[in-house]
C-alpha cells in the first residue's frame, strides 16, 4: 500500500427532503449567489422552485445562469463568469448533474481570476482562489458533487479538457435521490457506466498489486452500480435503487477508491473526452464503448487483473487468466447491452474512418494529463477494438 493523503472537505447532506438545507448552507458562505442550472429538467421536476424557495427563506439573493448543456461549453461558462463579476456574487449554487456542477466550479474560479478560465485547463495558470460552491445533485454519474475536478469543452479548438484543484471541492452537496426519479433511462444507464468506469480506471491502472482493501471496495462499487442501475431502469421511482446508485457514483470518484494505489491513470476518459469533444456524445455512452476497447487492448498485459475482477464480480470460473479475462470482457459487454448502452463506435454514430482524427484529438489532453504514453498510434489501436 502506497502512502496517501485522503482529505475530502465536502459536506454531504443525503436523503429525502434535504433540498431545503441548500439555503441555510449557502447563506453560511454568502448573501448573493449565482444559480447555475441546465436546460430545463430542474424547472420541470420542481427542484428549481424548491431550491430558490430555500435560498430566499435563508436570505440569499440569487441571479440565475441557466442553459448549461451536457458536455458544458467554454462560451457559456465565460458568460457565467461575466454575470458573477458584474453582480459581485459571493457564492455559486449548482443545481443539476455533472455538467452543471462542473460549469459552476469553473465559474467560481473564473469569477476571482483576471485571465480567461481556459488557461486553467491548459495548465498555463494555477488556481489561487475561488468562490464557494454549493450543489444540489440531480443525476447520479460524474461524482463532481464530491470531488475537485471539472471538465469543459472549448468549442473553438474542439478540445474537452479536465483539471482539478483542492480549492474546488464543493463546500456542501445535497444528494436527495428523489430528484433523480425523473432521469430518463438512457441517462440512468450512462451515469452507472460513468461510475463503473471511474472505478475501473483506478482498478486496472493501479501500480500497487497488493491492495485488497481498495480492491474489495472497488469491486463492491462496480457490483452496486450494475445492480442499482437495473433497479432504476425497472422502476425509476425506486427510492433505494436511486439512493444506492447516487451514493455509489459519488464514492466512485471522491478520492477514496484511489487511496494507497500509487500512481493511477485515467486513459479511458482521455479517449472518451475526444469522442465527446468531436461528436458531443453523452459521456457515459462514450465510456461504454471505450471501456470495452481498452479492456480488449489490454486483455493480455492485464489478464490477471481483469480475470480477478471477473472472478469476484461475474463469478468467472476459468482458471486460465486470458480465458477468464476474455469471459469478463464478454460479461461486461452483455451487461452494457442489457441496459441499452452502446457497445461500438458504430452504435455511437462515429465512423471507423474517423479513428485517426479522434486519436489525434486526444494528444492535447494526454500532454496536459501527463499520459504521453497514449500516443495517437496507441489511442487509434485501442479505438480499433471499439469498432
Ligand atoms: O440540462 P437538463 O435539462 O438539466 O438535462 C440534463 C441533461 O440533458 C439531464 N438531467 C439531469 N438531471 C436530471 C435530468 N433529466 C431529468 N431529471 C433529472 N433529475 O441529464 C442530461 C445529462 O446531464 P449531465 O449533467 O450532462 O450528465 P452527467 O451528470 O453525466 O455529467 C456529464 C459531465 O460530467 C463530466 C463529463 O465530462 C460531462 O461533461 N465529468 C465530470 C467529472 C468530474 N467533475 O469529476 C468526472 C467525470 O468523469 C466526467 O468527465
Ligand atoms: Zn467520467
Amino acid at each position: 500500500m502506497h502512502n496517501f493523503v485522503f482529505h475530502n472537505p465536502t459536506k454531504i447532506l443525503f436523503g429525502r427532503d434535504t433540498i431545503g438545507a441548500i439555503g441555510p448552507e449557502t447563506k453560511a458562505w454568502g448573501n448573493k449567489a449565482l444559480l447555475v442550472y441546465g436546460r430545463g429538467s430542474v424547472r420541470r421536476n420542481g427542484v428549481f422552485d424548491r431550491v430558490t424557495a430555500s435560498l430566499e427563506a435563508a436570505g440569499v439573493e440569487w441571479i440565475e445562469h441557466g442553459g448549461v448543456c451536457s458536455n458544458p461549453l467554454l462560451s457559456h461558462v465565460r458568460e457565467g463568469v461575466r454575470l458573477a463579476k458584474a453582480n459581485s456574487v459571493e457564492a455559486i449554487v449548482a443545481v443539476g448533474g455533472g455538467s452543471v456542477i462542473d460549469a459552476a466550479k469553473v465559474v467560481a474560479v473564473g469569477a476571482v481570476a483576471e485571465h480567461d478560465v481556459w488557461k486553467f485547463f491548459t495548465g498555463k495558470k494555477g488556481v489561487k482562489a475561488t468562490l464557494p460552491v454549493t450543489t444540489v445533485l440531480t443525476l447520479a454519474a460524474s461524482g463532481s458533487e464530491m470531488n475537485s475536478g471539472m471538465v469543459l469543452t472549448n468549442e473553438e479548438t474542439r478540445e474537452k479538457f479536465g483539471f482539478g484543484h483542492r480549492l474546488l471541492f464543493p463546500k456542501v452537496s445535497v444528494l436527495d435521490p428523489e430528484t433523480t426519479f425523473t432521469v430518463p433511462p438512457e441517462y440512468t444507464t450512462y451515469g452507472a457506466v460513468d461510475a463503473i468506469s471511474h472505478v475501473l480506471e483506478f482498478y486496472l491502472t493501479a501500480s500497487d498489486p497488493d491492495s485488497p482493501v481498495q480492491d474489495r471496495l472497488m469491486e463492491g462499487l462496480i457490483e452496486n452500480a450494475m445492480a442499482a442501475c437495473k433497479r432504476c431502469l425497472t422502476d425509476p421511482c425506486d427510492y433505494n435503487g436511486r439512493a444506492n446508485l447516487m451514493w455509489t457514483a459519488t464514492l466512485a470518484l471522491n478520492g477514496l477508491t484511489a487511496a494507497g494505489l500509487g500512481r493511477v491513470g485515467f486513459p479511458m476518459h482521455l479517449i472518451e473526452h475526444s469522442l465527446s469533444a468531436l461528436y458531443n456524445v453523452p459521456h457515459g455512452a462514450g465510456l461504454a464503448v471505450v471501456m470495452l476497447g481498452w479492456l480488449r487492448a489490454h486483455r493480455q498485459s492485464l489478464a490477471e487483473r481483469i480475470a480477478g475482477l471477473g472472478r469476484r464480480v461475474f463469478g468467472i470460473a476459468a482458471r486460465d487468466a486470458e480465458a477468464a479475462a476474455d469471459q469478463t470482457i464478454e460479461c461486461l459487454r452483455q451487461w452494457l447491452q442489457s441496459v441499452n448502452a452502446p457497445v461500438s463506435l458504430e452504435q455511437l454514430g462515429v465512423p471507423a474512418s474517423d479513428i485517426p482524427a479522434v486519436a489525434a484529438n486526444a494528444k492535447g489532453l494526454a500532454r496536459v494529463w501527463r499520459l504521453q504514453e497514449y500516443t495517437p498510434e496507441r489511442v487509434a489501436a485501442i479505438l480499433e477494438f471499439c469498432r
